[in-house]
């Protein structure tokens, strides 16, 4: 439980699959499968990597906050 919020299993399962349908969207962009035109492509691509690691830094907290059963507040 982080203040009064605990983490159920089932979230990490959900924010973990949203994290591989992010990953492999940018992946598919990195390989010009999806395309965006002129500038934007590359900061689309820039953006969704920011993304992608806080995405994946919270999803790792959530993960051992839930695997150690932390308890804050
Ligand atoms: C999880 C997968 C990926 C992440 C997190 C990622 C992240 C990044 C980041 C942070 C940059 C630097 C942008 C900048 O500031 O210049 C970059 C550039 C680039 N990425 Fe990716 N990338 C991924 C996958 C791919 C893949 C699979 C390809 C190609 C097959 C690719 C092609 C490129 C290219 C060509 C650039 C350079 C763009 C340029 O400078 O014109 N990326 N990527």
């Amino acid at each position: 439980m982080i203040l009064g919020f605990t983490v159920k299993p089932e979230m990490l399962v959900f924010g973990g699959t949203l994290l591989l349908v992010l990953m492999v969207l940018q992946v598919l962009q990195g390989m010009r499968k999806i395309k965006f035109k002129g500038p934007l492509h590359l900061k689309v691509h820039k953006w969704g990597a920011w993304v992608l690691l806080a995405a994946a830094v919270f999803h790792g907290f959530l993960g051992y906050v839930y695997a150690l059963g932390l308890r804050i507040g």
